[in-house]
């Protein structure tokens, strides 16, 4: 059955609108049912409406802790029928009760090769630490931060010529591509966690 899928994302969704791209596209065969946000003014969730997608934004401020926050959005995942979750530059981390309401069905895209170049500024580090390559990562999410059983990656070659700006578009360039593909894979069980080994059948 075509599964239906959340997309969290708390910024710029370039990662979303390439997900968008791959619904419409007939790559990602399953229904973005619906695009969470943290953030009010985040542009992602322009992109949603201009796509048609239900929105859905809560502020973390109005609860009176994480878990209660947390508790809503699952309320509101459970009224959708969300099989799957998928994380496109969000920026929260979560807690145990979220990650064990959807065990291995919560999905990240990182621009670093993990565990390399953690956190928010993996791109400028690699960039300043003249490393001669990074690239992307998607994995399974966990309660840490940029950790959890990785799927796939691809290393990003730094070329000697490139600037900070020219490196951080061929780093997305690749996340938009290899994201929509293991998106797909997951939505047609084709990714599967076993003993926490990922095992992909293309
Ligand atoms: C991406 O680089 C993603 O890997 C990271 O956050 C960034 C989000 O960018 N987790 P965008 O909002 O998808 O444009």
């Amino acid at each position: 059955m075509r599964k239906k899928f959340a997309v969290f994302a708390s910024g710029n969704g370039s990662n979303l609108q390439a997900i968008i791209d791959a619904v419409k596209s007939g790559q990602i065969k399953a229904d973005l049912a619906l695009v969470f946000s943290d953030k009010q003014k985040a542009y992602a969730l322009e992109r949603a409406r201009t796509a048609g997608i239900p929105i859905l934004y809560l502020d973390i401020k109005a609860y009176a802790d994480k878990q209660s926050f947390e508790r809503d959005i699952v309320m509101k995942l459970k009224g959708y029928k969300i099989d799957f979750i998928v994380l496109a530059g969000y920026m929260k981390l979560f807690t145990e009760y979220f990650i064990h309401e959807y065990p291995n069905k919560i999905l990240n895209v990182h621009p670093s090769m993990l565990p390399l170049y953690k956190g928010m500024e993996s791109i400028k580090e690699a960039f300043a630490g003249k490393a001669k390559s990074t690239g992307v990562t998607v994995h399974f999410v966990d309660e840490k931060m940029d950790h959890g059983p990785i799927i796939l990656q691809e290393a990003v070659p730094i070329e000697t010529n490139d600037t900070l700006e020219i490196l951080e578009a061929k780093v997305h360039a690749v996340e938009h591509k290899i994201y929509p593909h293991v998106i797909a894979l997951f939505a047609e069980d084709k990714i599967r966690l076993k003993n926490g080994k990922v095992e992909i059948e293309e």
